[in-house]
């Protein structure tokens, strides 16, 4: 079996290929951690948005989406706690000269440790069969008892450290774990430092009036300072969700792993507006009313888990993450946060103007709290595009590489391939195409023979193949191929839409959340 590591190469070669992903500028060799969405990789993502967009603020009558700008005022960002607290603790290597997050080096490490808990856990399960218990295991087994004793006691003390900004003490960590540089090797670490991920700009001409400002590193704060126009405008009565999608930019340290950490990237975030009080109940339900959207989608309920956060951000009362399991192992997917009043108190101290909803059932006006759900476009791309990519074996013992992709998020429905060039057979295969492309994306390719052209479909992730044969001049029917079990059928050309629309209408996959 191939590692992880190779597979998640596969991963980039594959989304490069099939006109996925293409890093940014690449004639002049990139740019590092920004990427371009191709032909399909804009089709894909724009469908995912929609996914989303529809399932929050279509599907809820209580929560509206707006579009805010990229550019805010910088007073913005003092009071969201960003201009002073948006920081990451970075170390360098003096020998390799890489620069890597130092808490994140404590995470590959403990993570190596979760590792190898999976592996005893598996052996066990081998062992013991269908009597296995892996709850009872856990918790009895000597050895991972140990190795979970081991991390959390590393995990609680760089969370501890962290909060007390004790930097010192989480390079001693380091040291003391013995972290290697993955490039050098060497223990020959520099101290840790904080470093703020705000991408800085200039808005004005002239280099004296010039002002400062920031390229946003979350959507969320649009959605702040315009909650009491929506609620006014909109007449919205609490609880109620403002959503948007939009870029947001982070000068990242350590910005690897592909479009899992990006410098521009792209959030779709709820603000969720709800009485004081009453935030705990509503942190459960998004919590709930999320992962149900997620394996909505069908890509297994065992590559889900939560992880609740120990260290809280700033703003949060409670917080978790919706992980997955990437080809490189489980990392946060998603944020649900409960953000207290902090956000919008915080405008209503540096604006000086009110950002209160007044209860009519209570006959009073306060600052409401929030229950936030965020989470970034390109990671679910890439967990929606890794989780598809397949090598299968055939009967025939051939391979077929195929991008089972969730039909309702395929860039394309289907393909039209005339079975020759001639006969006629294009003309009626262009006649499908011209019928199904007011409802679909779908495309016509007539080059190789046909086993070939439903390989190159399977590869991009094309859920239908309609191939029309010599059959189709007499009858009117052609060859429905169905890309992830490759069976055939033969249906008449009047019911092909038909059968297409029942598996990728949003409305047949959100009815399952
Ligand atoms: N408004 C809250 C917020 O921004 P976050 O946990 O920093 O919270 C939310 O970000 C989500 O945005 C993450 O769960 C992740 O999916 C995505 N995200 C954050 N930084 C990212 C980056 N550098 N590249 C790609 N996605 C990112």
């Amino acid at each position: 079996m191939a590692n992880q590591e190779d597979i998640f190469k596969k991963v980039i070669s594959h989304a490069k290929e099939y006109g996925y992903i293409f890093q940014s500028s690449e004639i002049y060799d990139g740019l590092s951690a920004v990427y371009d969405y191709a032909q399909n990789g804009a089709e894909l993502k724009k469908n995912i948005r929609e996914y989303w967009w529809r399932a929050m603020v279509q599907l809820n009558k209580n929560i509206v989406g707006i579009d805010a700008a990229i550019l805010m005022h910088p007073t913005t960002w003092k009071a969201s706690g960003h201009v002073d607290a948006f920081n990451d603790p970075l170390i360098d290597n003096k020998d390799s000269k890489k620069r890597y997050r130092a808490d994140v080096l404590v995470e590959d490490y403990t993570a190596k440790i979760e590792s190898k808990i999976e592996k005893e856990v598996k052996k066990a399960a081998k062992r013991f069969g269908d009597s296995f218990d892996k709850a009872q295991f856990l918790t009895t087994n000597q050895r991972v008892v140990e190795y979970q004793k081991k991390i959390d006691a590393i995990l609680k003390r760089l969370g501890k450290s962290l909060e007390n900004e004790d930097l010192a003490d989480v390079k001693a960590l380091i040291e003391e774990l013995g972290i290697v540089c993955p490039v050098s090797g060497s223990t020959n670490w520099t101290d840790v430092k904080q470093f703020n991920l705000m991408f800085g700009t200039k808005l004005g001409a002239s280099a004296d009036s010039a002002m400062d400002l920031y390229l946003r590193p979350e959507t969320a704060q649009g959605i702040f300072v315009n909650f009491l126009n929506v609620q006014k405008t909109g007449r919205m009565k609490i609880p109620f969700g403002i959503a948007q999608t939009g870029k947001a930019f982070r000068n990242e340290i350590v910005a690897r792993q592909f479009i899992f950490r990006m410098r521009e990237f792209e959030q779709m975030e709820m603000q969720f507006f709800v009485k004081p009080g009453s935030q705990k109940e509503w942190y459960e339900a998004w919590k709930e009313n999320r992962m149900k959207w997620h394996l909505s989608l069908g890509l297994g309920e065992e590559n889900y888990r939560f992880h609740d956060h120990e260290k809280l951000a700033h703003y949060a009362d409670a917080a978790t993450d919706i992980e997955f399991r990437f080809p490189f192992g489980f990392k946060e997917l998603e944020g649900i946060h409960s953000r207290t009043d902090f956000d919008l108190s915080a405008h209503e101290k540096h604006s000086g103007k009110k950002l209160q909803y007044f209860d009519h059932e209570m006959n009073e006006s306060y600052v409401p709290y929030v229950v936030e759900t965020s989470i970034g476009l390109d990671r679910m791309f890439l967990a929606i595009f890794s989780h598809s990519l397949q090598e299968e074996t055939l009967e025939n013992n051939t391979t077929r590489t195929v991008l089972k992709l969730p039909a309702v998020l395929a860039p394309t429905k289907a393909a039209v391939l005339p079975l020759v060039k001639k006969d006629g057979l294009p003309e009626v295969a262009h006649q499908i195409v011209e019928d199904l492309k007011w409802d679909f994306n779908v495309v016509y390719d007539e080059k190789d023979a046909v086993g070939r052209r439903y390989r190159r479909q399977d590869a991009v992730g094309t859920p239908f193949c309609i191939t029309v044969d010599h059959q189709s001049l007499e009858d009117q029917t052609v060859t429905l191929r169905h890309r992830d079990t490759m069976e055939q059928q033969r249906v008449a050309i009047s019911e092909v839409k038909g059968i297409i629309s029942k598996e990728v209408d949003m409305k047949s996959w959100l009815i399952k959340m």
